[in-house]
């Protein structure tokens, strides 16, 4: 059977660590409260000038190396980014331009959170109907950018990064065993960035507000993030006719650790089978399993043949659930 399948990762995290004890010279925080309420115990920041396609290109540039690829083999490159260098032009142009990816088409996908698991999705489609033969998708986002340095409630939890992940459809029982992504617009004013978009551009008012910054109703996000994430996990399961026990690792977005245990306890995962590295990366949105998956593969804990669960909630509101055997 043909399925499309991650050959090569790579991530990239900027070389400034913001630690939660600094953060309690920023607001009034503490390293306590960050802890017991998220499991967040530092994040990276990116450098002023560095721009999410430069971190994209990071982790695209390390993922290319280890699959001993060249540029020209990209045929088709997807960004998933919330923080694009630009309203346009695609985070996927900039990154094409760098890399020389000179015989690839690229576009950038939108789904927050959610981005990297509606773009893997969107490559096996690509794969399987035969428009493309090898897919880079990169996974990258500059959240300092949009993150209010003085909102203690939502500057402690958003870090910055990069992950990228090379896929081709090959003959076997390895790769993307099953797909589901969802999305629910009615809620989308639960989680944004009020300005600088065509509804509300940028004017004296708007920075006066501080509506270029991401703004968060965290209670309601949570309790949304632990119901649709275990929907997913449900979702992705069933269509890959697996059961729990069959998964070696379950990736969730890594927003607050107390949402991962929410979800394990509730479908009986057990805690060695979900892979969580939010403690020092904090909430990196559509970058964040994109990261994890490479940083898991790269610890050695993925082996070829082990069955994976990504699982996603972001703002939209979109969530996902992909299987997929290594
Ligand atoms: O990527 C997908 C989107 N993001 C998420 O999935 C995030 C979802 N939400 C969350 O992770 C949590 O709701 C938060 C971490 C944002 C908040 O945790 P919480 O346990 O829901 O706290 P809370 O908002 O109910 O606030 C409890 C208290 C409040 O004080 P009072 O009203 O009880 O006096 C807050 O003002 O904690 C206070 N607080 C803080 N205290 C110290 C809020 N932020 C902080 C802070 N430090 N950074």
């Amino acid at each position: 059977m043909y399925r499309a399948r991650i050959i090569s990762t790579g991530y990239y995290l900027p070389e400034r660590v913001v630690t939660n004890k600094e953060l309690e010279k920023l607001v009034d925080t503490t390293d306590e409260w960050i802890t017991t309420r998220t499991g967040i115990k530092e994040r990276h920041i990116a450098a002023a000038g560095e721009s999410s396609s430069d971190m994209g290109i990071r982790a695209a540039r390390w993922a290319l190396e280890k699959a001993h690829m060249k540029p020209e083999e990209i045929d088709a490159l997807i960004c998933a980014t919330a923080t694009p260098d630009h309203s346009f032009p695609a985070t996927s142009c900039l990154i094409q331009k760098a890399l020389k990816f000179t015989n690839a088409f690229a576009f950038d996908v939108s789904a927050a959170c959610s981005g990297f698991l509606y773009a893997l999705t969107v490559a096996e489609t690509m794969l399987l109907a035969d428009k493309a033969k090898t897919v880079l998708v990169v996974a990258t986002e500059k959240l300092s950018s949009v993150t209010d340095w003085t909102d203690r409630s939502t500057c402690v939890l958003f870090g910055d990064g990069a992950g990228a992940a090379i896929l081709k459809k090959e003959n076997g029982e390895r790769g993307i065993l099953s797909t589901y992504l969802k999305s629910d617009g009615t809620l989308s004013d639960l989680l944004m960035v009020p300005a600088g978009g065509s509804r509300k551009p940028a004017s004296e008012e708007t920075i006066k507000n501080r509506e270029h910054y991401l703004r968060m109703d965290g209670n309601e996000v949570f309790r949304m993030a632990v119901h649709k994430m275990i929907e997913a996990v449900e979702e992705a399961i069933k269509r890959a006719g697996i059961k729990t026990e069959d998964v070696k690792f379950f990736v969730p977005h890594q927003a607050n650790l107390r949402i991962i245990d929410a979800i394990a306890k509730r479908l009986k995962i057990k805690p060695e089978q979900m892979f969580v590295n939010l403690y020092k990366t904090g909430n990196t949105s559509a970058a964040s399993i994109a990261i994890a998956i490479s940083e898991a593969e790269e610890q050695g804990l993925i082996k070829s043949g082990d069955i994976i669960v990504l699982v996603s909630f972001g703002a939209g509101f979109t969530w996902g659930g992909i299987a997929l055997r290594w």
